[in-house]
């Protein structure tokens, strides 16, 4: 007895830690329509699932429009990110939540930003909230 008490108590724990966890940077530097990546740069058409391998992802469904804010500069070896939040009138929810997913996941179907600044990205781009 008192064990089940005990497991939800650690799991709990374990929940709001990971709320503030600092991941690795996915890369250092980023393209974006201002120093705070706050502009819109395009629209894309999500091509296929993708589902969030971590918190610093967000998972897309096939068909769906998202927003994207930054295009994050390949490293060698690695993918190509860009970050971005799911259009939608159904999950509103959803709606607000920026993350990153491969950039091949989607097809750009409008380019609202033509000026864009290459910038560093911060630690406190790949924070999990
Ligand atoms: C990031 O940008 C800085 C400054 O432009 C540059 O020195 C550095 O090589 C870049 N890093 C990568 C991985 O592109």
């Amino acid at each position: 007895m008192g064990y089940p008490l005990v497991i939800v108590l650690c799991v709990g724990l374990l929940q709001q830690t990971a709320q503030a966890v600092r991941m690795d940077k996915l890369a250092d530097n980023k393209t974006c329509g201002d120093a705070e990546c706050s502009y819109v740069l395009s629209m894309a058409t999500v091509l296929d699932d993708f589902s969030a391998p971590d918190c610093r992802f967000i998972s897309l469904r096939k068909g769906q429009t998202v927003y994207v804010y930054s295009k994050l500069t390949p490293e060698e070896g690695g993918g190509v990110f860009w970050s971005g939040s799911v259009y939608s009138t159904r999950y509103v929810d959803q709606m607000g939540i920026i993350g990153y997913f491969p950039a091949t996941m989607v097809r750009e179907t409008q380019k609202f930003m033509e000026d864009t600044v290459k910038i560093p990205t911060t630690d406190t781009d790949f924070y999990c909230d």
